[in-house]
């Protein structure tokens, strides 16, 4: 591989590594605060699209390395989508199988995706996901198929793996820290399977104690695909709750609105996700009003037309369906 002239081997060679980091841009219209410079890393930079290929391929190596991908035997795994789309296109790749369970809210546009690369896939209603009181369904289902096929799957289990959080201890954190040259005081990150606020929250801190970690949570009743609210967050047991400090929970119809806004201005192409975590810096950068801000952004704006029209339904008025 030569990160200089670009040219590589294979598609692995291309996975974000502190040599070859997603891009860190700032911001330049949006941000009101001089003294605060405000940095997106663009993770939908990374070759599958999002932040999730980070994890993916840690998940699928670590399976390859244990010799628990066995002739015949594939993967099981939830997915809000991004997971998915990582990890599919990530075990096609290397010769394995993917079923991915998909709860039925996340965007048209992620299941068809899912299908291009290769997954298999069980679409589960909305009533299931996640089931009251009985845990998140899509999660219980991929782990019966996982228990009652042994021979057929094996489930890595995003959120449970403790691989997840080391591909951020491994990547993500070590990148940002070289890209600030050490300046960062403040990270802006999302939670979800809280891989990527665990892994990079603690390397940092390790680097430097004073680093503040703020993430940002959507309002109940959101449908950010990929994150959860406070509520949500127990099914998740990679949470550390020592390494954040702030939450912030933002109305989840502001991750819409800021993405457009991203997009209009910056020209930065961020997903709802990037839209709400740019939402909870500008209240940081408000109160705070000095520091070295980054905010992992973890993809972008191009699987979520759907729900950006329901959203903001002046951007589908005149247009016919
Ligand atoms: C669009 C999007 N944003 C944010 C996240 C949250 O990342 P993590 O699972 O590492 O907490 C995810 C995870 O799937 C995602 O798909």
């Amino acid at each position: 591989m030569n990160h200089q002239t670009r040219v590589y081997d294979n598609i692995f060679e291309l996975l974000p590594t502190e040599q070859n980091p997603t891009p860190l841009v700032r911001l330049n219209q949006l941000n009101p605060m001089p003294g605060f410079p405000l940095y997106a890393k663009l993770e939908w930079m990374n070759p599958f699209g999002s932040v999730k290929d980070r994890a993916a391929w840690a998940l699928l190596r670590d399976l390859e390395e244990r010799g628990l991908l066995t002739e015949g035997r594939g993967l099981v795994e939830p997915t809000s989508g991004n997971t998915g789309i990582s990890l599919a296109a990530l075990a096609r790749a290397r010769g394995h199988r993917l079923l991915a369970v998909v709860p039925n809210k996340v965007p048209q546009e992620k299941k068809i995706l899912l299908k291009i690369v290769g997954a298999d896939l069980e679409v589960i209603s909305d009533e299931l996901c996640p089931a009251p009181g009985l845990g998140d369904g899509s999660i219980n289902l991929a782990k019966t198929h996982a228990k009652a096929s042994p021979q057929k799957y094996v489930m890595p289990n995003q959120y449970e793996n403790a691989k997840n959080v080391e591909a951020h201890y491994t990547t993500t954190g070590p990148e940002i820290w070289r890209q600030t040259e050490g300046r960062i005081t403040h990270l802006f990150v999302s939670l979800g399977t809280c891989g990527t606020v665990s892994g990079t929250a603690k390397f940092l801190r390790e680097k430097n104690p004073d680093v503040k970690i703020i993430a940002v949570q959507p309002t109940e009743g959101h449908d950010v695909p990929g994150l959860r609210n406070v509520a949500q967050l127990g099914v998740s047991k990679l949470f550390d709750a020592a390494l954040v400090d702030d939450i912030l929970e933002v109305d989840f119809r502001l991750a819409y609105t800021r993405a457009v806004e991203l997009c209009r201005h910056e020209g930065l192409l961020a997903g709802p996700s990037s839209g709400l975590i740019f939402e909870g810096a500008l209240e940081i950068v408000r109160r705070d009003q000095h520091g070295h801000g980054v905010m992992i952004f973890p993809d972008n704006i191009f699987k979520y037309t759907s729900n950006l029209v329901k959203h903001i339904p002046e951007l589908g008025a005149g247009l016919q369906p």
